[in-house]
């Protein structure tokens, strides 16, 4: 049975976390693919909300396998956090596979990260100091330490010496930080290695071996398609690939094995952090979007900068991810407006263009073009099937797979498991 990935279509935030959970139960297999604990994939359960930065988010789904994919840069310390919070709450987390070949997150990656961000002055990217960009840094480098090598006792001291080391000496000379406790920490390391090394082994061929058992394996991706290293908003991006490529490369899945790409779209917009966003809403409509949607980080708190919904960014990303189908999430936010704004177009220097500028100073200079849909202006919270949606809001979803050039297959009318609606393949020529 071939796979699904589920990427995120924007800015990342969009309610992956919520609709991996939601298919994880029928699936055999949740992989994690690309990010670290950058992300912050939040699910809303009668138990409670769980917020899941490293850990699939499959893992609420008894009888799910959970792997964490080569392509993810792990923070053991935060890693091994996460799963005894898990554990305290009553989660199964036995059925957790970690990459050996995954690369590691080290404490002084989130000292770099912060010494990188200081260095930019007045543009800063707004990282999430995790150390993410430094840890990938290091890898393309070759000179990473992966899973393997934190849990082989014969060489990670000597490796993890050489490492504080040499970034010792970069941080209190080229960044004028504070060293890292290199003794302590290793120990820390070296502790939560092995908490973590039962889970750790070959998860590309265990993902391969469910493939060829027939189960369905879901690849979530973590961020958003408009913060990939290559066709985001660079260097407004993150340090990995959150698109249905990266995906593969990530989990260890051919592009052959993969029939359904998700791409969850939030029904306007969302960005953390710096860099270009034409449909940035600055006034009382932008406060009111953001307190509705509760728009503050789940990863760094932050307060999440929001818009309308992007049209021109998201069918780029519906082209280049090929994704078959859109989930539509957080169109509930959206019951309070009237009319609401689509960026259609973008224009820069008063002519419309039709691509995305790869300059990230042009990027900031374009302005959308805007068309209004009418609003609802009704609690949709309570619908559960497309029968139940106002006729504007269904007008609304078509609209927007009209323009992104794919169906809505789910709607998202609220945080909780229950609030997701199938739309079947709702396109503008199905609607009318
Ligand atoms: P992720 O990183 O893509 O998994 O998304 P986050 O969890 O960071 O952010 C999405 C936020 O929206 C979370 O607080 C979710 O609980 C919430 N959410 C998800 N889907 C919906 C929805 O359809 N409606 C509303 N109101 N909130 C939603
Ligand atoms: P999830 O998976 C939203 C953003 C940061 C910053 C840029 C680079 O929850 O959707 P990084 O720490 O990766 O070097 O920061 O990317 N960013 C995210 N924004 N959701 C995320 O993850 C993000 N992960 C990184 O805010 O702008
Ligand atoms: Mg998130």
């Amino acid at each position: 049975m071939p796979a699904t990935i589920v990427l995120g279509g924007q800015w990342g935030d969009e309610g992956k976390g919520k609709i991996t959970d939601a298919l994880a139960g029928t699936s055999g297999m949740v992989v994690r693919a690309n990010g670290g604990s950058n992300a912050g994939h939040t699910i809303s359960t009668p138990q409670g909300v769980f917020k899941m930065h490293l850990v699939p988010s499959g893992i609420l789904s008894p009888g799910t396998t959970c792997v964490i994919g080569a392509g993810v840069v792990i923070d053991p310390l935060q890693l091994a956090s996460e799963l005894a919070e898990l554990r305290a709450r009553g989660v199964d987390t036995s059925a957790l596979v970690i990459s050996d070949r995954a690369h590691v997150v080290l404490p002084f990656h989130a000292e770099i990260d912060r010494g990188e961000e200081s260095l930019r002055g007045e543009a800063p990217i707004g990282t999430t100091l995790r150390g993410i960009g430094p840890a990938y840094a290091d890898k393309v480098s070759r000179r990473g330490i992966r899973m393997a090598d934190l849990c082989d006792e014969r060489t990670v001291r000597a490796d993890l010496n050489k490492n504080f080391e040499a970034r010792n000496r970069l941080l209190t000379s080229y960044y004028a930080a504070e060293e890292v406790d290199a003794a302590a920490t290793t120990e820390a390391l070296i502790e939560a290695a092995e908490i973590l090394w039962p889970f750790v082994g070959h998860a590309e061929d265990v993902v391969q071996d469910a493939l060829g058992r027939d189960e369905r394996v879901i690849v979530e991706c973590a961020q958003g398609a408009m913060l990939d290293i290559d066709y985001g908003s660079y260097p407004f991006v993150t340090s990995s690939s959150p698109t249905s490529a990266g995906a593969c490369q990530g989990a260890g899945i051919a592009p052959n094995q993969i029939d359904r790409v998700i791409g969850v779209f939030k029904a306007y917009s969302s960005r953390v952090g710096s860099g270009p966003f034409p449909t940035e809403l600055f006034d009382e409509t932008g406060h009111q979007l953001r307190e509705r949607g509760r728009e503050y980080g789940t990863t760094t708190g932050r307060a999440r900068r929001v818009g309308w919904f992007d049209a021109v960014a998201a069918r780029r990303v519906v082209r280049l991810n090929g994704v078959t189908e859109i989930a539509l999430t957080l169109l509930d936010v959206l019951d309070g407006f009237d009319p609401i704004q689509v960026g259609v177009g973008y224009t820069l220097d008063g002519k419309e263009i039709e691509s995305v500028p790869t300059i990230s100073t042009d990027y900031d200079r374009v302005e959308p073009v805007l068309a209004p849909s009418a609003g609802w202006l009704e609690d949709i919270t309570s619908v559960r099937s497309m029968e139940e949606l106002p006729a504007r809001a269904i007008e609304y979803i078509a609209r927007i797979s009209s323009l992104c050039g794919a169906p809505v297959s789910m709607v998202g009318v609220g945080p909780d498991r229950d609030q997701l609606v199938p739309v079947g393949n709702l396109t503008a020529a199905a609607a009318r």
